[in-house]
């Protein structure tokens, strides 16, 4: 495959995905597109569109012949994920695909404290397996949805304690995601922790959110009983509630706390904070 060949790049109609292919569109490189409902993908130069899911094998293969390099982004939380991936990841094998990148997420394991990173593992052992390059990009938790956390009465709920994560915007991630898709080979085989520039406890979180918005935002530190209990209105399945109340207690565990220095490696440029995303981005 020559160095022209066109990057696939997934969820570009998402955030991560849009930027990502934003980003190698301004390098001037050639791009598929593959997204779900074409009609919303966005409208780059020297780029094609392709109809896909992650579980239609044939569109998946149709889509990826001729390509090396894909930027594959985790599908949307489902029942079904790991299964759908699983599909994607052999549709790309199938096509000729050399190298995936994969949107990941800190402490991936099979027995994680957040149980939708056992899904990341699941993807990850699938894609180790498959005889194509690859390189893991193991997000923490996204800075950008933690003002969301925030309840209608100031107060975030969830049995985080003091543990702490090392908190990550999008854009930082897309970044990085874009300088390894430029140059994978210089990426084969690397695992890389995508972190912010602290590790900041929820207490810190309400702090910060307090301080930029100027609003008085508390942490109150539930019980993982009374976690269950205050999201069962939400009448969801077990799964997600289980992954509702894991990000607090992964958090709480430390696993995302450790901060790398690799969005910098990657990008040039320091990673965002949550004081800096909050002043930069005003409600
Ligand atoms: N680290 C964190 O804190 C955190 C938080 C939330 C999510 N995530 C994960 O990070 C990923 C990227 O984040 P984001 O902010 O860019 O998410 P996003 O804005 O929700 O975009 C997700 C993208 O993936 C596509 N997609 C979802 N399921 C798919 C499937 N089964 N087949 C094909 N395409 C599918 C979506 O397509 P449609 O437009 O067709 O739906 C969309 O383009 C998410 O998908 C999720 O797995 C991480």
């Amino acid at each position: 495959m020559t160095s022209t060949a066109p990057i696939a790049v997934t969820g570009v109609t998402g955030t991560v995905g849009r930027l990502v292919a934003q980003q190698l569109a301004e390098r001037g490189l050639a791009l598929r597109l593959l997204a779900r409902t074409p009609a919303r993908a966005p409208e780059l130069p020297n780029s094609t569109v392709h109809p896909f899911s992650y579980n239609d094998r044939a569109a998946s293969v149709a889509a990826l012949r001729g390509v090396h390099t894909l930027f594959m982004v985790s599908a949307s939380e489902s029942a079904t994920r790991l299964d759908e991936h699983r599909s994607f990841i052999d549709a790309a094998a199938a096509a000729g695909v050399g190298h995936i990148v994969y949107t990941s997420f800190v402490a991936a394991a099979p027995d994680a404290v957040f149980t939708l990173a056992r899904d990341h593992f699941g993807t990850e052992d699938h894609i180790r397996a498959s005889g194509m390059g690859w390189t893991f990009l193991r997000d923490n938790f996204y800075i950008d949805f933690m003002e969301e956390l925030v309840g209608g009465d100031d107060v975030i709920r969830g049995p985080a304690g003091d543990g702490r994560a090392a908190l990550v915007t999008r854009a930082d991630v897309a970044a990085s995601a874009a300088a390894v898709l430029a140059d994978p080979p210089s990426h084969a085989g690397k695992v890389y922790d995508m972190t912010g520039p602290e590790a900041l406890s929820m207490a810190d979180v309400a702090a910060t959110i307090s301080r930029i918005r100027n609003r008085p935002v508390t942490f109150h530190n539930e019980s993982v009983d009374e976690a269950y209990r205050s999201r069962a209105a939400y009448g969801a399945p077990d799964w997600q509630v289980d992954a509702w109340v894991s990000t607090y207690t992964a958090i709480g565990s430390n696993a995302m706390a450790p901060v790398s220095g690799d969005v910098e490696a990657l990008t040039g440029n320091a990673p965002q904070s949550l004081a800096g995303f909050l002043a930069a981005n005003p409600r």
